[in-house]
């Protein structure tokens, strides 16, 4: 392995793990010197959801052309790259590929080191961006549309996974009941809306707990819930207020949440905690995590919106502590659909 002896370590980022083409010039794993994302959502909304073959064929369209604007707007180039870093899962194993196969290419015409990257290591590492004072150990709830992790961030690629998911991701349910209400997708920025103008005390939505199990979450129940008043409401024609579901909805997810987040953080001893993944842009979530973690002196940490959704200034800072730790990657390299966190 080279020694890493340089002032300043560019590495040039890349993620495609879904439906985001993305690149970003990342200098010493905290500096965003470009985070350029092409959103395939106006495409895919169209049917519902992610389809994972329009969103392949959409990064092979896109992804040279992110990887040229991030390095223009960093007035950079290839020669100055010190490594390369992509997602490597997990994700749809389509979507995957193109970065993959780009970032391999990059590297091996440059001569550059390869450096894959866990999506969710990418997600939480958001966190180091804009909090340059924030380091290991803490603990991080990542929360978005295919995972939903209670993580222990021992040290810079040491992770912990203590709580996840049993069924579908928070951010899964958001969208389910958006679409349930009829708000379209992606539905977590619209529920997040539309609660603003409804009471989230109206209805008593349940709130899981997994026996013998106290940090994981289930939350295909809720929406059960959910789909289930809906249509008691309609089949009784009684007129039900779109609001107060969204608002219910979103204090049923948010308090369970909080809940495992603040006996974890208890339990562990940690007081620092960080949240991560789409669903972190989720201003109940925020609120009440926020106060929950001042009334009990836990220092909270979270990203601005931009770097919660899916990017690639996030790999590139997660990359850079990967690199650091002497992690290279092979040409060998291939894409794995359900990396697990913790993972060569
Ligand atoms: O992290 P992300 O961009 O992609 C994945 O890795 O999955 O997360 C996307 C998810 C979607 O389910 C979306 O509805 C949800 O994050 N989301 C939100 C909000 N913004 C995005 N959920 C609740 N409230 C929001 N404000
Ligand atoms: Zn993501």
């Amino acid at each position: 392995m080279e020694a890493v002896n340089k002032e300043n370590v560019l590495i040039l980022a890349i993620e495609s793990s879904c439906d985001e083409t993305a690149a970003s010039v990342v200098k010493n794993g905290r500096e965003v010197l470009s985070n350029v994302i092409s959103s395939q959502i106006d495409l895919h909304k169209l049917y519902g959801g992610v389809v994972p073959e329009i969103a392949s064929r959409k990064h092979i369209e896109k992804i040279n052309q992110v990887i040229q604007e991030a390095l223009d707007t960093a007035e950079t180039t290839l020669d100055e790259i010190d490594a390369v870093g992509v997602t490597y899962g997990p994700g749809l194993v389509g979507a995957l590929l193109v970065g993959v196969a780009e970032a391999k290419a990059i590297a091996y015409a440059k001569g550059l080191p390869l450096v894959g990257v866990h999506h969710i290591e990418g997600h939480i590492s958001a966190n180091y961006i804009e909090n340059r004072d924030l380091e290991p150990p803490f603990l991080c709830l990542v929360v978005s549309g295919g995972h939903t992790h209670l993580v222990c961030v021992r040290d810079y690629g040491k992770y912990e996974v203590i709580g996840r998911t049993r069924d579908d991701a928070a951010g899964e349910a958001f969208d389910k009941v958006a679409r349930a209400i009829g708000l379209g997708y992606p539905g977590g920025p619209k529920i997040d809306k539309l609660s603003r103008e409804g009471n989230p005390d109206a209805i008593s939505f349940p709130h899981a707990h997994i026996e013998g199990a106290p940090y994981d979450f289930s939350f295909s129940g809720v929406k059960s819930a959910v789909l289930n008043y809906i249509n008691g409401c309609r089949m009784k024609d009684i007129e039900y207020h779109t609001a107060d579901i969204a608002a219910s909805f979103q204090k049923a997810v948010t308090d369970v949440l909080v809940d495992n987040a603040m006996r974890a953080a208890g339990e562990y001893r940690f007081s620092k905690l960080a949240i991560a993944g789409g669903v972190a842009s989720n201003s109940a979530l925020r609120a009440a995590m926020k106060k929950a973690c001042k009334e009990r002196d836990i220092e909270f940490y979270y990203p601005s919106p931009i770097l919660c959704t899916d990017n690639a200034a996030m790999i590139g800072a997660a990359a850079y502590y990967e690199y650091l730790a002497g992690t290279r990657h092979g040409w060998d390299l291939n894409a794995v659909p359900n990396l697990k966190l913790g993972e060569r």
